[in-house]
């Protein structure tokens, strides 16, 4: 398949995004190996992917900074990329950077605010002010590198959470909002319909709102495009959804599930904001209840420690009962470097979702349901019945070359 598509990174230099546009150069050098990547699976071989070498790397960004730069932080102190690969990438970053442009602050809270030391669009403007000026770099990146489509990805920092119930249900009834200068659509969701409103898709791997809303689902479909959502599922979540079908298979009561999280990136320190972290915890205790049929006791921590850096270690204590009555406990480590294992989701998310829109698929992608923590459209949270849904999605793709 040799059409040139743009990967559009919301975020373009956080730890998520710097490891992506470090993996694709290296991937485009053939320096590293396919590891982690779940498209490069044996079962995923009959699929017409795009060349890593037909991808073209863009995004928004708020901090004045390069990939380079936070490509060597990730190198540092907590090393989760080698600083030699990312030497051999230079260049490859340098191309990445001059195509990332200042992103909008749209109620998007005061930690991420402060974060912020470039020009962006903020609440002063209306939402459609900042939708039509994220359109115009879309468009000019399209334009300047030939692309036949863009599909924009949202890395950037969560956002406060904002009820979706309270919105507009419908496209006709939110679209004339975002004239108002009190729209309270966050920045996630501007981004989200600047991209559908094209007819470009749109993925979402942050909890932040993107398009969650019904509305934004119904412009999706109306512009004959895709998109897929929210919060990608990397570490501790991606484990409970392995093993809460395996409880539950054994009859075994789960009667409480504990989970603390310490951690030291930017990530981190955004998510220390008791209202940011409102929205993660909630994407990631909204699984165990939907697994199981009842909610056990749950209780999530997420805590910044500096000196971790982007190595994240989850401890979890699960309380279980069995035949008898008699309770037993299990206890697992897990510790990860959370961009390492992120990154190559967001390049998977980014080929199969290019396939699906190549294919003429509209609307929200529920076969990627094992990549996110909250699914949107569907309430399986059950990883090996998510990975089937991908697998018969695989069985059943015919798209173009
Ligand atoms: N394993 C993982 O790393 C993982 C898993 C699931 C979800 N996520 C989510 O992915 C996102 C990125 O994670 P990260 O570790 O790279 O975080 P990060 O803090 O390193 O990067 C976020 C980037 O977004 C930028 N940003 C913030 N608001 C913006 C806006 N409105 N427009 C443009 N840029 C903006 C920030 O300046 C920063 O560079 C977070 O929301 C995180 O919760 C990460």
């Amino acid at each position: 398949m040799s059409k040139r598509v743009g990967l559009w990174l919301v975020g373009a230099h956080g730890g998520v995004s710097t490891t992506v546009a470090v993996g694709l150069s290296a991937l485009k050098l053939q320096a590293t190996q396919n590891w982690g990547l779940v498209s490069e699976l044996e079962q995923f071989s009959n699929l017409d992917f795009i060349d890593w070498s037909n991808i073209v790397l863009g995004g928004h960004e708020i901090r004045e900074t390069d990939s380079r730069t936070e490509a060597l932080l990730l190198a540092g102190v907590t090393p989760a990329i080698n600083r030699e690969l990312i030497i051999k990438c230079e260049s490859e970053l340098a191309e990445f950077d001059k195509n990332v442009r200042p992103g909008v602050l749209y109620n998007v809270g005061e930690t991420i605010k402060k974060l912020s030391d470039k020009a962006f669009v903020s609440e002063d403007d209306s939402a459609r002010a900042a939708v039509n000026r994220i359109q115009v770099d879309l468009e000019e990146f399209a334009t300047l590198h030939q692309l036949d489509q863009v599909i924009v990805l949202n890395l950037a920092s969560t956002e406060p959470p904002v009820d979706p119930e309270s919105l507009p249900k419908t496209w006709a009834e939110m679209e004339p909002t975002l004239a108002n200068h009190d729209c309270p659509l966050p920045a996630s969701s501007l981004y989200a319909i600047a991209a559908l409103e094209k007819g470009w898709p749109f993925v979402n791997f942050t909890p932040s709102l993107g398009s969650c809303p019904s509305a934004i689902d119904e412009l999706a479909v109306a512009k004959k495009t895709c998109h897929m959502g929210h919060d990608g599922k990397t570490g501790e979540t991606f484990l409970k959804s392995v093993l809460a079908p395996a409880f539950a298979q054994r009859n075994l009561e789960i009667m409480s599930w504990v989970g603390h999280n310490i951690f030291g990136n930017m990530d981190g320190q955004v998510l220390d904001d008791p209202i940011n972290k409102e929205t993660k915890v909630t994407s990631k205790d909204r699984l165990l209840g939907q697994i199981l049929g009842y909610d056990p006791q749950t209780h999530i921590s997420i805590e910044y420690i500096k000196s971790l850096g982007d190595w994240k270690t989850a401890w979890d204590h699960i309380h279980f009962r069995g035949f008898l009555g008699t309770p037993m406990i299990m206890t697992f480590t897990w510790q990860g470097c959370d961009s390492i294992l992120a990154a190559p989701l967001v390049l998977d998310l980014f080929r199969f979702t290019e396939l699906a829109a190549r294919q003429g698929e509209t609307g929200l992608l529920t076969f990627l349901s094992s990549f996110f923590k909250s699914p949107l459209g569907t309430n399986e949270n059950d990883f090996s019945k998510q990975f089937d849904m991908l697998t018969h999605w695989s069985d059943t793709s015919d798209a173009p070359g």
